[in-house]
């Protein structure tokens, strides 16, 4: 299956969901304001794998990213870690609310795949 749609009206504000699509897990996570002004704040200098929280967002409180470790392949936990968004515990990477890699071995940000907001309501992937 190419394409995943979701409906935002299940996931509260604060809360990270996994879906499946393409074999992989695919993170959603509704974040808070706090959490929005907290990525936007963060220097690029201060970044493995230099992005800004704009790039890598559709919609600020939308998160989307693939639930893969950019190590070797693990799936992270969601609100965990000491940056807020992610850890993963294989080899112990610490990712941040913007899925960006902060702390351990992994080289890369979580990968963000294409998607849109049809209407208010709906997110497609893929
Ligand atoms: Fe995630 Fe190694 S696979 S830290």
């Amino acid at each position: 299956m190419a394409k995943i749609e979701i409906k935002l009206a299940d996931i509260a504000e604060g809360k990270s969901v996994t879906f499946k699509w393409r074999g992989k897990p695919l993170f959603i996570r509704h974040r808070t304001p706090a959490e929005i002004e907290t990525e936007r704040g963060v220097p690029t200098s201060q970044l493995r794998d230099p992005e800004t929280d704009d790039q890598r967002v559709v919609k600020p409180q939308w998160l989307v990213v693939i639930g893969v470790c950019t190590h070797l392949g693990c799936v992270p936990i969601a609100n965990a870690g000491d940056f807020g968004g992610y850890y993963c515990p294989c080899h112990g990477s610490h990712y941040d609310a913007s899925g960006r890699i902060r702390k351990g071995p992994a080289p890369l940000n979580l990968e963000v795949p294409t998607h849109e907001f049809p209407d208010e309501t709906t997110l497609v992937v893929g």
